[in-house]
């Protein structure tokens, strides 16, 4: 295999060229963003870095509300990894960790490895605080759905299936997923880092309310 510090760069430019013209949150930037967190919790945490920096960066090169095909992006990384060298027991591990990442309910098992439970809490990161709250609104822009209606309260305990199919407000999408992350982190490093940003996306919302009702 190639030096891993050069597989990472190739994949690196790889992935950025990929997604260049991606718009809706999950452009080359999401992916930078959690790469980085993905790093900097992989050294908090004692986890591989190359499977972890190598499964950040190619999480998200075929998104399934995109493409439409769940698995199309652990097959396009596989086919990268294999072109460049890498081992076939890594190049499982992951594709394992990108099939496995994708937030589809509350109640979905826990990733198998430290690795993908490392760059799980990044992409899931990435979905909160300021950065988080853009991307929510900037997804509902995209999808065409409203920022919000009072008269459509949030759907609770919805199956994976369910929350497929369900075409919400973008303040309901706070409480019918981003507002559980926080306790869905896997690592305790990821833990503290998203107490922070959900604060703040409850301070958020509390004032978003205010100001619909012209209170503040
Ligand atoms: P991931 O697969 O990375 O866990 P998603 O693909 O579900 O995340 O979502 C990408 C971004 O769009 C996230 O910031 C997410 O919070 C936001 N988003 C997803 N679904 C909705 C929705 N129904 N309304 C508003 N924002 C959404
Ligand atoms: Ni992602």
């Amino acid at each position: 295999m190639t030096m891993p510090d050069a597989v990472v760069a190739a994949t690196e430019a790889f992935v950025q060229e990929r997604l260049a013209n991606h718009g809706a949150g999950h452009d080359w930037n999401h992916t930078e963003r959690v790469t980085r967190l993905a790093r900097r919790l992989a050294e908090a945490e004692g986890a591989n870095h190359l499977v972890v920096q190598l499964a950040a960066l190619l999480h998200d090169i075929a998104d399934f509300k995109f493409s439409g095909d769940e698995e199309a992006s652990g097959r396009q990384a596989a086919a990268w990894l294999a072109g460049q060298g890498v081992e076939g027991a890594m190049i499982a591990h992951v594709v394992e960790i990108i099939n496995t990442l994708s937030f589809k309910s509350v109640d979905q098992p826990r990733l198998r490895t430290l690795e993908g439970q490392c760059v799980q809490d990044a992409d899931r990161l990435d979905a909160l605080g300021a950065i988080g709250i853009a991307r929510t609104f900037a997804y509902g822009g995209w999808k065409g759905t409203p920022m919000h209606d009072p008269a459509m309260p949030p759907r609770v305990g919805m199956t994976a299936e369910e929350y497929r199919a369900h075409l919400g407000t973008s303040v309901n999408h706070f409480h019918e997923k981003l507002l559980h992350l926080r306790d869905l982190m896997n690592t305790p490093t990821a833990r503290r880092l998203a107490e922070a940003r959900h604060q703040y996306m409850v301070e958020f919302l509390a004032r978003f309310e205010a100001e619909w009702q012209g209170l503040d």
